[in-house]
């Protein structure tokens, strides 16, 4: 395949209407999804991607009921503790990028400890986005280069300058945004960093994207025409 992204960034959207759909509760939605996380992170290995990184819980997604929240979380754990091998074999590093201190001690010494297993991996990078918003990034940026900087420091600061200061630092900007279910917004996603990105939209939902949906994507991407505002 050529022109493959080097970034691809998913919104992990739909369990809940795949759940319903089947007459069951959300949570099994989450659950299967957790199987299209594994098939999607093997198709971006075997596809060359450098970067797959997934929205997997927003900040705003705290509000839904508590017990769905739970499940989430319990569902993050398990998922950390069944693909420790799976990614050691493919050569995966694992990140998680957010607001970690709304998450359990529990879950962030299981974060912390599977960070290291796979730190030296380098074939590809697994971002997975947990409590995480665009504005609450943006923000926390600028609270940090204020702190750092000064206010003359941060006068000074260009675009590049203030993007090592968001969560995101050092990993390049997502190439490709997909989101799966037919929704066609960013729900606060990576505001900053989709300055350039190309978007497509897949109405399949979450729990049923699986390879040949994600080539397809990948196919999708390399038609596209990326100007950055130039002519070309
Ligand atoms: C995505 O599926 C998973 C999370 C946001 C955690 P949803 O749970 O949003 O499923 P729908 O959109 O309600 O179908
Ligand atoms: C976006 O999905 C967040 C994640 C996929 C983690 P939501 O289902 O929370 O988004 P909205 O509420 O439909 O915009
Ligand atoms: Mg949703």
């Amino acid at each position: 395949m050529n022109n493959v992204p080097q970034h691809v960034s998913i919104i992990m959207d739909g369990n809940g209407r795949w759940a319903k759909a089947r007459g069951k509760e959300r949570v099994y939605g989450h659950v299967a999804g957790v199987e299209s996380v594994r098939a999607c992170t093997e198709a971006a290995v075997e596809a060359g991607v450098k970067y797959l990184s997934l929205y997997a819980f927003s900040e705003e997604n705290w509000n839904r009921p508590e017990a769905e929240v739970n499940r989430l979380m319990e569902l993050m754990m398990e998922a950390i503790h069944n693909e420790v091998k799976t990614l050691l074999d493919n050569g995966v590093r694992f990140v998680v990028l957010g607001n970690r201190a709304r998450l359990s001690a529990s879950l962030n010494a299981a974060i912390d400890a599977l960070m290291e297993k796979t730190a030296a991996c380098a074939r590809m990078t697994l971002i997975v986005f947990l409590s995480y918003s665009g504005q609450w990034d943006i923000l926390q940026a600028v609270k940090k280069a204020a702190a750092e900087k000064g206010p003359e420091g941060v006068q000074a600061m260009t675009a590049d300058d203030f993007a090592g200061y968001l969560v995101t630092a050092g990993i390049p900007d997502p190439d490709l945004l997909i989101r799966t279910s037919g929704e066609q917004r960013i729900s606060n996603y990576l505001l900053w960093q989709c300055a350039y990105t190309e978007f497509v939209f897949s109405d399949v939902l979450w729990p049923d994207f699986r390879k040949p949906e994600f080539r397809a994507a990948l196919e999708t991407y390399a038609g596209r025409d990326r100007r950055y505002g130039k002519v070309k």
